[in-house]
């Protein structure tokens, strides 16, 4: 099948003298009529340079550059993933690049005027053959509108006097940028950009060497979500709420961690996510008590609730919902009197959101709210005790990051946020034990608006009996029935 497609596009391709790159796998710079449509447009990126250059300091100059890919095993990388600065900034998706963008246009030796320069990736094409098709420097122009694009390894002798900038904003280099074989990868762009602004090896010496303001200035833009990152975000929440809904019908107590992992990024993927925003966080019983739990081995989740927080990643945003769900159907007593605590907790930060209201505020009604309830409950002696059980805080930005950019001090229209109350009682824990290992966690995704906010995880149930009432429910997932392994069957697993 595979050899038979390709064969096809290599005659029309010929037909047409486009070269034999043309078999390489399909990206979004090839035209496809099967790829989604609804992708970040140019005009995004442009209009989030402008807002930079209208927010950075006079005479200054910004570099981004992209992360490092990293080694998964021998020569085998991770899957990519762009710095999502250099993405917000450029739509620019491939590793070894670097963005330069201006506060005041430059003029290059050919009086040329310019705002942003971005280097990028050479196309080559037997590395083309192997890891997928790479824009290149017309592809850059074409695409994503950047008319001074280059390949990296003009950058070393690209002239640019740094020397005239009162500020050249970066962020701080992460430390373990390898040095590969190529002679333009990211290694040497952090080089070539250090030699050419004769950058001080203590960088506190010379305050126009700033990593102090680079998150702040890019936070401020990217913590206020414009309309195309709302209807991306809010697809992306759609799509974790679907997957946690298909799971609540799909539960059973003799299924694994793993397994319901896979049901809920199966869900993701059938909707067009391309991946998850963070590790899966799947937590049955006491495993719910873990805050950032990611190993999911567990092999049967038994009977008591667990806690699932997982966020679709949706053409670069991603969703962060967490759903705590009983898998016998009926939450026990106990297991009831805790996630109720917790939903009052996240109700009362709820009633506090709008329009430049503190989210100390918000934080402080939850807390409140468990303080209370758990010392009602005799879990607690004295309400200062309450971090013990509730040990995070309530929630964070959401958008190209999980725990994206910008400040939560005062909350503003258009932002997206999480409400994230929880408890957690691990075994040994100074109380009654018919408390031990039970853990909730419900976390929401919220848009702040004018006067109040916008719930839009209201996808997935978060009350009692609403959540008792989709477990009980049947599900797509219920007839896919594997045979068990062979070899499971001779060793007598
Ligand atoms: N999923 C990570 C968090 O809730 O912050
Ligand atoms: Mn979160
Ligand atoms: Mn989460």
């Amino acid at each position: 099948m595979f050899e038979k497609n390709c064969l096809r596009k290599f005659l029309i391709g010929t037909f047409l003298l486009i070269s034999i790159n043309i078999c390489a796998q399909p990206s979004p710079q090839i035209a496809n009529d099967n790829l989604p449509t609804d992708y970040l447009k140019k005009e995004f990126h442009e209009g989030r340079r402008v807002a930079l250059r209208n927010i950075m300091p006079d005479n200054s100059v910004m570099a981004i550059f992209a992360y490092p890919t990293r080694t998964f095993s021998n020569d085998v990388e991770y899957l990519y993933h762009q710095n999502p600065d250099l993405y917000y900034f450029s739509g620019y998706k491939e590793p070894h690049s670097l963005l330069l963008i201006f506060k005041e246009e430059q003029t290059d030796s050919s009086g040329n005027a310019y705002k942003e320069i971005l280097f990028v990736q050479k196309r080559n094409a037997l590395a083309e053959q192997w890891t997928g098709k790479r824009l290149g420097t017309e592809g850059a122009k074409e695409k994503l509108g950047i008319s001074m694009a280059f390949n990296g390894n003009d950058f070393k002798n690209y002239s640019i006097d740094f020397s005239k900038f009162a500020k050249i904003i970066f962020d701080k280099f992460p430390d373990d940028i390898a040095n590969g074989n190529d002679k333009a990868d990211l290694f040497d762009l952090v080089q070539q950009f250090k030699q050419k602004t004769e950058m001080p090896d203590e960088l506190s010496k010379q305050n126009r060497f700033d990593t102090r303001s680079y998150r702040e200035i890019t936070g401020q833009l990217r913590a206020i979500k414009t309309p195309e990152e709302k209807d991306l975000l809010r697809k992306a929440v759609e799509i974790s709420c679907l997957g946690q809904n298909e799971v609540m019908k799909a539960i059973r107590p003799d299924m694994s961690e793993l397994e319901i992992q896979g049901l809920h990024e199966y869900v993701h993927k059938r909707y067009g996510a391309e991946g998850v925003g963070y590790g899966s966080i799947i937590g049955a019983g006491e495993n719910g008590c873990i805050l950032h739990y990611m190993e999911n081995t567990k092999t049967k989740i038994g009977t008591s609730v667990i806690l699932m927080d997982v966020g679709a990643e949706y053409h670069g945003y991603t969703a962060d919902v967490t759903r705590t769900v009983p898998v016998d159907g009926k939450f026990s007593k106990e297991e009831r009197a805790i996630y109720q605590l917790v939903y009052d907790a996240q109700e009362a930060a709820f009633n506090t959101l709008k329009n430049d209201s503190k989210w100390i505020d918000a934080s402080n009604a939850a807390i409140d709210v468990i303080a209370d309830g758990l010392l009602k409950l005799g879990i607690i002696k004295n309400k200062n005790e309450v971090a013990r059980y509730y040990p995070h805080g309530l929630g964070h930005h959401i958008g190209m990051d999980v725990h994206d950019r910008g400040s939560m001090r005062i909350l503003k229209k258009d932002m997206v946020i999480t409400v994230e109350p929880g408890i957690y009682i691990p075994e040994g824990s100074n109380c009654d034990k018919k408390w031990w290992n039970i853990a909730v966690r419900i976390e929401d995704d919220v848009l702040i608006t004018e006067n109040g906010f916008e719930l839009l995880s209201h996808f997935a149930p978060r009350k009692i009996e609403d959540i008792e009432k989709m477990v009980s429910q049947k599900s797509v997932l219920d007839n896919y029935k594997l045979p068990p392994l062979e070899s499971n069957k001779k060793k007598g697993f």
